[in-house]
């Protein structure tokens, strides 16, 4: 199982439309997919499954490791996608937590969920790169950061390649995937000089090629708290998201080899 958490330093760029939506891109191409909601907050899968409030949930087995899976893993009416809600103890410590606090019990749910046969494990994340997210980062084997396409991400930039140089450190083995850029208004000068601006800041390998575009079919899905393909005239925007998990597939494909041809 290869696990992939979903992180920004700030809120509102797009992790959780970007999470639901590429688990939901994994699961469709017939990987064995698991979405972790670990925002407190969240509401990943709010239809998926009605009563995703009163489940239990990430929060819950921190709260309490005895828990056992198979009562944290919620089916979708896709067999290869299942979820798991944030919970009901989601006040439990969350965001404010110190970091490492619960690093134990992170690797304890990731180990337990690659136990299961799942593929990928995707993992939506609140804003901040500090107590509980800090220990997902610490803890999974990849990372995606979503960037919105707007000219206070430019200026966010510095600050996004500190904090990415700061998770190296705490975790050597993570493979940064990349930045995905979200919200993308090709028509709007702004948005498009933003998008070039990065993309020349970046390095090529540290951006996704594939953008998410603006648009207000994410609104209605995430209102529904659903992936966007299975909403009326959703195929479209659907798109986006295979061309990205082909894309982090063939990352992920390069940094297995890279690993393998690595001296000793
Ligand atoms: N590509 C898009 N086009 C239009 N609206 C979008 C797009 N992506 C996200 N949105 C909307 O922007 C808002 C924020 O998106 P989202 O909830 O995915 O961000 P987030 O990073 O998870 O936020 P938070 O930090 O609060 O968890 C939502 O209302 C969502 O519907
Ligand atoms: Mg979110």
């Amino acid at each position: 199982m290869i696990s992939i958490a979903i992180v920004s330093q700030k809120g509102g760029v797009g992790k959780t439309t970007l999470s639901v939506n590429l688990a939901h891109a994994f699961a469709r191409a017939g990987l064995n997919t698991l979405l972790v909601d670990a925002d407190p907050q969240g509401s990943v899968g709010l239809s998926l499954t009605r009563q995703s409030r009163l489940l239990s949930g990430f929060y819950d087995f921190l709260a309490d490791p005895s828990i056992p899976m198979e009562r944290l893993i919620v089916p979708t009416r896709l067999e290869t996608f299942s979820l798991v809600a944030a919970g009901t103890a989601s006040d439990y410590d969350a965001g404010n937590g110190t970091t490492g606090a619960h690093l134990a019990r992170v690797r304890t749910f990731l180990f337990n969920a690659s136990t299961r046969r799942y593929d990928i494990c995707l993992i939506d994340t609140a804003a901040g790169l500090f107590g509980v997210t800090n220990d997902i980062i610490s803890s999974a084997d990849a990372i995606i950061i979503p960037q919105q396409a707007e000219p206070l991400g430019i200026r966010s930039l510095p600050k996004l390649l500190e904090g990415l140089n700061r998770l190296r450190i705490t975790n050597p083995r993570l493979n940064v995937l990349g930045v995905c850029l979200t919200m993308l208004q090709q028509n709007l000068i702004e948005s498009a000089e933003a998008a070039s601006a990065l993309r020349h800041l970046l390095p090529e390998e540290m951006l996704f090629q594939t953008s998410i575009h603006r648009d207000e079919i994410f609104i209605r899905a995430s209102a529904k708290g659903l992936p966007v393909g299975v909403l009326e005239n959703g195929k479209n925007a659907e798109t986006a998201f295979d061309s990205l998990r082909a894309e982090i597939l063939s990352k992920l494909a390069k940094s297995r080899v890279t690993a393998t041809y690595q001296p000793h």
